[in-house]
């Protein structure tokens, strides 16, 4: 018979409680996934209940408010604190999103924090990315040139600088390689091992575009592949998601439209 249960060690089960947050005026509780790879114990969720006054207005400014002042244990990735790194991505509330740019006030009640999604966990927040960093190396994300380097820079005009971009800054050029978009894609979630997922497309789709690159040809014969590519069903969780407003689907749609004309 099929077996459909989640494997023991795979429940996340109820954690510690700790409340500091006696006397405040205004005070928020953050149910927060924990995982300690160094302990035969399953993930849980820790509650901590916390005084706002006592923190930023980021939902990450409220981590590490409790990694600072209540558990130093807690563990989570962030730099920027500005949406620019891309570190501090997680599941807050039921969506992959940035730490740093989601406001406490945007999430009503209880914060359900989590890592992203159907990743290995390292610890508590922080999920491994050596899979996605291989298969983004696997595009080879730099230029490409056959003819012979100018005496300066490889220039390019307003016009094609736009294109990577976007009109509004929202281009491919703009994507921070937070993985909420590949991370939220349920086809990533089952052949991420072979699918490339929306976030490595979208980078491949920046380097397709850039006027200055030459190895357009071989860029799309390395993407020419039922899975790398195609295993996109244009689902959308991935633009829907995006912290940044880009258009990981769009992008993807276009590089189908290249194969399509190159025939
Ligand atoms: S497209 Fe958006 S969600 Fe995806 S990696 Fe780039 S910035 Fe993050
Ligand atoms: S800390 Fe850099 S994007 Fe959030």
């Amino acid at each position: 018979m099929v077996q459909l249960r989640l494997p023991q060690k795979s429940r996340v089960k109820p954690g510690k409680t700790v409340n500091v947050a006696q006397g405040a005026k205004t005070a928020r509780t953050l149910k927060v996934y924990r995982y300690d790879p160094d302990k035969d114990e399953n993930p849980r969720t820790d509650e901590y209940t916390i005084d706002l006054s006592k923190c930023g207005p980021m939902v990450l400014d409220a981590l590490i408010h409790i990694k600072n002042d209540i558990d130093p244990g807690l563990t989570f990735r962030r730099s920027c604190r500005e949406g620019i790194c891309g570190s501090c991505s997680m599941n807050i509330d039921g969506k992959n999103t940035l730490a740093c740019t989601k406001a406490i006030d945007d999430v009503k009640g209880d914060i359900h924090i989590s890592p992203l999604p159907h990743m290995p966990v390292l610890k508590d927040l922080v999920p491994d990315l050596t899979h996605v960093y291989a298969q983004y190396a696997s595009i080879e994300p730099w230029m490409k040139t056959d003819s012979p380097a100018p005496s300066r820079e490889r220039l390019q005009s307003a016009n094609d600088a736009e294109l990577m971009n976007g009109h509004d800054g929202h281009g491919a050029a703009a994507c921070i390689l937070c993985f909420s978009c590949s991370t939220a894609c349920p086809s990533y979630w089952w052949n991420g091992d072979k699918f490339l997922g929306p976030a490595i497309l979208l980078q491949a789709y920046r380097w397709l575009i850039d006027s200055r690159d030459e190895a357009k040809g071989e860029r799309l014969d390395q993407l020419e592949d039922p899975f790398k590519l195609y295993r996109c069903h244009t689902i959308m969780n991935c633009t829907n998601t995006c912290p940044k407003g880009l258009n990981p689907a769009q992008a993807i749609g276009e590089i189908k439209k290249m194969m399509v004309e190159r025939g």
